[in-house]
């Protein structure tokens, strides 16, 4: 019998309690733990991405992960926390927290929330009701024609947000609704993401209320994308995501709001969306030095 060492039997998951944005080359990893987020420089952040969504779902076996990417960011990983390492036992029983929501003043003035068409969308109003309470005093929220096939505007009217669908409309007392928002906000948040508007975004198609807003802001943009595994690994889908890091917008990695062993989905997910985990992320990025 070959020799078993305990390399063998380690297994890894994805941590889901910490939080991991990807800009460039960079790291920002928000532990639940600490109120300043980790900052990691001068990394190959796809191969990183690429871990995470690999051990999101399940946990998977040390051969098979390093089969994959550089064992060094694996041991980078797991000494932070990112992932976690044990038998396999151990990790399919363990059962993530959820982040509790933080609170205290509100760090930002005016956020723009764009909601476009992925299914995780029907959870929206939660984030968007929390980003109110606790990160912003102002919340706009915008509403892609893909999402509006899941969600009705009202819905948020009916919480007193200004809500904007219409790049060619005036609205709210904006001649120009992308130039209006562009200009006022502090952040722009698109949560989820869909696949087709991670392309828009990419490529800067400006053929859209939300890609126009997104090029004509020099806001910090965070993307939370939302799609099965299968999509989200698909080269294309891989391409528009790394070029969206590439041109500086923070990309919320793999393992926000999933839980192990409920819907297979990357990112904000239908039925199991973690409102304290995208407040953590906004929180990390808004303390962030630019
Ligand atoms: C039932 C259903 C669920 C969908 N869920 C997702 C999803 O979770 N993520 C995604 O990227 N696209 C999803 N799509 C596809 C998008 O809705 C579609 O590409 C849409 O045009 C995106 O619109 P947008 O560009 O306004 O975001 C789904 C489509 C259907 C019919």
């Amino acid at each position: 019998m070959g020799k078993l060492t305990g390399r063998l039997v380690d297994w890894y998951l994805r941590n889901p309690a910490v939080i991991v944005l990807a800009q460039e080359t960079r790291l920002l990893i928000a532990l639940a733990d600490r109120p300043e987020p980790v900052v990691l420089e001068d990394l190959d952040v796809a191969a990183m991405s690429a871990v995470l969504a690999l051990t999101t779902v399940s946990p998977v076996a040390h051969a098979e992960l390093i089969a994959r990417c550089d064992e060094a960011a694996v041991g980078l990983l797991v000494e932070l926390g990112v992932l976690l390492r044990g038998t396999q036992a151990e990790l399919a029983t363990r059962l993530p927290a959820q982040a509790p929501v933080p609170n205290g003043p509100k760090p930002c003035k005016h956020i723009t929330v764009a909601l476009t068409g992925a299914v995780g969308v029907i959870n929206a109003i939660h984030h968007v009701l929390a980003i109110a309470d606790v990160l912003a005093e102002t919340v706009d929220v915008v509403v892609s024609a893909g999402a509006r096939e899941f969600i009705q505007p009202r819905l948020f009217e009916f919480y007193a947000f200004r809500v904007w669908t219409d790049p060619f409309e005036p609205a709210h007392g904006a001649a120009v609704p992308h130039v209006h928002l562009a200009t006022t906000t502090d952040l722009v948040l698109v949560a989820p993401a869909s696949a087709s508007m991670l392309h828009k975004l990419a490529t800067g198609a400006c053929s859209d209320l939300v890609s126009l807003i997104v090029a004509a802001t020099k806001a910090p943009v965070v993307i939370a994308p939302s799609m099965n595994p299968e999509m989200w690994t698909h080269a294309p889908i891989q391409r528009n995501v790394a070029q969206l890091r590439a041109d500086g917008a923070w990309v919320i990695e793999p393992g926000l709001g999933y839980e192990v062993g409920q819907r297979n989905m990357i990112g904000v997910g239908p039925a199991n969306f973690d409102v304290g985990s995208l407040m953590r992320a906004l929180l990390a990025i808004v303390r962030h030095p630019r």
